[in-house]
């Protein structure tokens, strides 16, 4: 094969064949086929898509990148337990996975919850829980596996060997235009999932502007993609479509949100955050065959007993206060009446604020954030405080009021609060 031949092909929208897949994804693993000839073979793909067929092969070229984590017959307190994990294409104030995974871990399954750092104005699960002192994302194998034998849940950090073909194309789609794609967005995080060795699998597939897809008829079909790709590799695969054009909960941030998942954990917190936790548990459970009503274990304090375990197995002080911003201002309503907020122009005023990064690697202010006094559907007196910015450097704070006033919308008093659960796949 020849890449420049591989790359014409996808131009002018011939489907690739099993063997052109498998030899352009190990040949650019292996670094024989350059960030320019892959670069353009990922902007051919965002122009031309391709065939589920091809997105399978893809994927499991992927996979076949780094090593797959074999979670067989892990086992707690001495009886097998199945795998099942939960992943959301990302959000705003979408800190579910905190409150999920020790959920999930209060019945006999165990969480291989393998996650990401934020980039951009999404936030990245590993760094609302690094607000927390102590709490540690690298884990080796053995830890994760010795973790989930122990309690059932772990959160943490995919290890260099996880998918690095993904790694690498998503730092090259990154810098070329060629994020949105739905087979590129699909193959990257089911490899990435396939690899982590998880036997059942539930989807958080977002749209709306704080989302990947903004449309939902676009959201529907990634979750289609992506539960054809789970089911072929073996791995029970369901999704649940959901609206993020407002940010869920009223916590975006890191230790904010953070903060807002201890509510959940202690039988309170906002209700769009209760019931779509509750929602990915039903369906998390439904793939290992348990069938319960989740809220029971959110209120009994049997998933506060779960976070804490897992907070303080890695090293977290679930007692710790957590870090608060040195600057705070408040928003105050222009105006009366119902408001709403835009979902991409409140991750941004937390971004602004400090809470994101602008390139990998850089550091977060954990502080930094989002609170919303008041959310979608609420009617407001004009003065009223309605939001508050949190931020280290108080140099930030005038940026990100000014991202967060223009969030505010005033618009569309008739609109029916669509947050939750919108279809399943
Ligand atoms: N998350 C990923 O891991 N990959 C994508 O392509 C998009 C979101």
């Amino acid at each position: 094969h020849d890449a420049v031949r591989i790359i014409e092909a996808k131009r002018d929208g011939r489907e690739l064949d099993d063997d052109e897949v498998d030899w352009i994804v190990d040949g650019f693993t292996r670094g024989t086929v350059v960030a320019e000839q892959m670069s353009a073979l990922a902007m051919a793909i965002y122009f031309r898509g391709m065939s589920d067929r091809e997105i399978s092969r893809w994927t499991a070229a992927m996979v076949r990148s780094g090593s797959r984590l074999d979670l067989t017959g892990l086992s707690r307190g001495g009886r097998a337990v199945p795998t099942v994990d939960k992943h959301s294409t990302g959000g705003v104030g979408d800190a579910i996975t905190l409150v999920l995974t020790p959920l999930l871990a209060t019945w006999d399954v165990a969480v291989p919850q393998l996650s990401g750092r934020g980039l951009g104005h999404t936030g990245g699960t590993l760094d609302k829980l690094e607000a927390i002192p102590g709490w540690r994302a690298e884990l080796s194998g053995d830890e994760m596996r010795r973790i989930m034998s122990d309690s059932g849940a772990v959160i943490c950090a995919a290890g260099a060997d996880l998918a690095p073909a993904d790694r690498a194309l998503y730092a090259l789609r990154d810098v070329t235009g060629t994020v949105p794609s739905i087979p590129m967005i699909a193959a990257s995080i089911m490899s990435k999932k396939i690899a982590e060795g998880t036997g059942a699998l539930v989807l958080d597939v977002k749209f709306g502007s704080g989302a990947f897809m903004t449309s939902r008829t676009d959201a529907e079909e990634l979750a289609r993609v992506m539960v054809g790709i789970g089911t072929a590799a073996g791995v029970r695969t369901s999704a649940l479509v959901t609206a993020m054009h407002t940010p869920l909960g009223r916590a975006v941030g890191n230790a904010v949100e953070v903060a807002e998942c201890l509510e959940i954990l202690g039988g309170g917190g906002p209700a769009d955050m209760v019931d779509l936790t509750c929602a990915l548990a039903e369906v998390a459970l439904a793939a290992v065959g348990i069938s319960d009503d989740p809220r029971a274990r959110l209120s009994d304090g049997r998933a506060m007993d779960s976070y804490r375990t897992m907070i303080s197995v890695q090293g977290g002080d679930p007692d710790a206060e957590l870090p608060r911003a040195a600057n705070v201002e408040q928003v105050r309503a222009p105006a009366a009446g119902r408001i709403t907020w835009d979902a991409l122009g409140v991750g941004r005023a937390s971004w602004l604020a400090g809470a994101g990064r602008s390139a990998p690697g850089e550091a977060v202010d954990h502080a930094a954030g989002v609170l919303l006094h008041r959310v979608e559907g609420d009617e407001v007196r004009a003065g009223e405080v309605i939001a508050s910015v949190y931020a280290g450097d108080a140099g930030r704070i005038a940026s990100a009021l000014g991202e967060l006033g223009a969030a505010l919308d005033f618009s569309d008093p008739g609109f029916a609060p669509a947050r939750g659960p919108a279809g399943a796949v």
